[in-house]
């Protein structure tokens, strides 16, 4: 098959496309290298998947329309799995124009070019953000998802929302996953697990969110891959799937957990939690178990661990962060 994925040069766009060209599909992938955070690691990213014949790079704007039309024209593609977006839940705050125009009009662009050229499935990384402040524990896929607290969430549920249209007017599969909090090697840079780990080494100060006293439910990037290429394989008409662990680790804890595999302490300053912060996340994943066959096996020990290892060689050796 020849999938188109966007965001292939971001964390969880190239491990996706690193398993599928893997089990021998052709992966073109689509990604602006916006700079949101250091480009090099984004090209190192692509460095890895260019190791692989079947992959192409095509670097390109989710907002140009016609740039995307055309490509898709070109190409004819058997299946999208659209990670690109900018993904800041905080930096969403400071710039929601932008939010919205890369990752509800992009996504729109997207959409018009799959059912325009007839493509068999539209897989689509939304986000657990837009659970907001529900009081349902654990998150499921039917809450209303109506009171998302910040424009990066907002985008994505209207997405979501869009995604019903397309495959009610024009026939698209569209299936959205909501990751929760996505984590192990190439993590984005701005991210907790690189964050603490940078403060164990580094000394940077950084926040701790109401003293660690906030629930995640992290999932290993390797699990979140798998779900997400179980989507692509199942066109389900529509369909929005949690892809979580389905097993919240408090914050304080997994702090140490880093601590301990990095044998060191983080510079932590506690603050009050943001307003855009959630207090909790915590995914139903019954659906994502009975429609995609997901089963989520990496342990958040095991994860930290493994992140750590990632982190130690890439990172320190290559001194990629003085
Ligand atoms: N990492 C998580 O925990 C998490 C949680 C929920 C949802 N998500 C979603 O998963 C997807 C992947 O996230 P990630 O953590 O790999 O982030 P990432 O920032 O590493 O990857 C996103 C990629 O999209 C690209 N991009 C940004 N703007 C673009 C544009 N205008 N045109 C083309 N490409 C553009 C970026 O250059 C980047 O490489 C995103 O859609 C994000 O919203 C991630």
């Amino acid at each position: 098959m020849k999938i188109l994925v966007t965001g292939a040069a971001g964390f969880i766009g190239s491990h996706v496309s690193e398993k599928l060209l893997q089990r021998g599909d052709t992966v073109v992938g689509f990604d602006n290298f916006d700079p949101y955070y250091p480009i090099e690691r984004k090209h190192a990213n692509v460095a890895i998947l260019q190791q692989h014949q079947a992959f192409r790079m095509h670097t390109a704007d989710l907002r140009d329309r016609q740039g995307i039309l055309d490509l898709f024209v070109q190409e004819q593609f058997d299946g999208v799995v659209h990670l690109g977006a900018l993904a800041g839940v905080r930096d969403a705050i400071e710039r929601p124009a932008e939010y919205v125009d890369v990752d509800l009009n992009g996504s729109q662009n997207l959409m018009d070019a799959a059912r325009f050229n007839g493509v068999g499935n539209f897989v689509f990384s939304s986000t657990s953000s837009v659970y907001g402040d529900t009081e349902r524990i654990p998150f499921v896929e039917d809450d209303p998802c109506d009171r998302v607290k910040q424009p990066y969430a907002a985008a994505k549920r209207a997405v979501e929302i869009l995604g019903y249209s397309y495959h009610y007017l024009y026939d698209l599969n569209f299936t959205a996953l909501r990751f929760f909090t996505v984590y192990g090697p190439r993590n984005r840079p701005t991210m907790m697990a690189h964050l603490l780990a940078d403060s164990i080494v580094l000394g940077k100060e950084i926040a701790l969110y109401d003293g660690g006293d906030m629930y995640r439910d992290w999932t290993y990037v390797e699990d979140t891959a798998d779900g997400v290429i179980a989507a692509l394989d199942r066109p389900l008409g529509y369909e929005i799937i949690n892809l979580g662990r389905g097993e919240p680790t408090q914050l304080k804890r997994f702090v140490e957990l880093m601590e301990t595999v990095a044998g060191g302490r983080a510079n932590l300053v506690t603050q009050p939690r943001p307003a855009a912060d959630m207090q909790r996340t915590f995914a139903d994943i019954t659906k994502a178990r009975t429609l995609l066959g997901y089963d989520p096996h990496v342990s958040i020990e095991e994860g930290v661990r493994l992140f750590w290892e990632w982190y130690e060689k890439n990172m320190i050796q290559t001194e990629e962060l003085l």
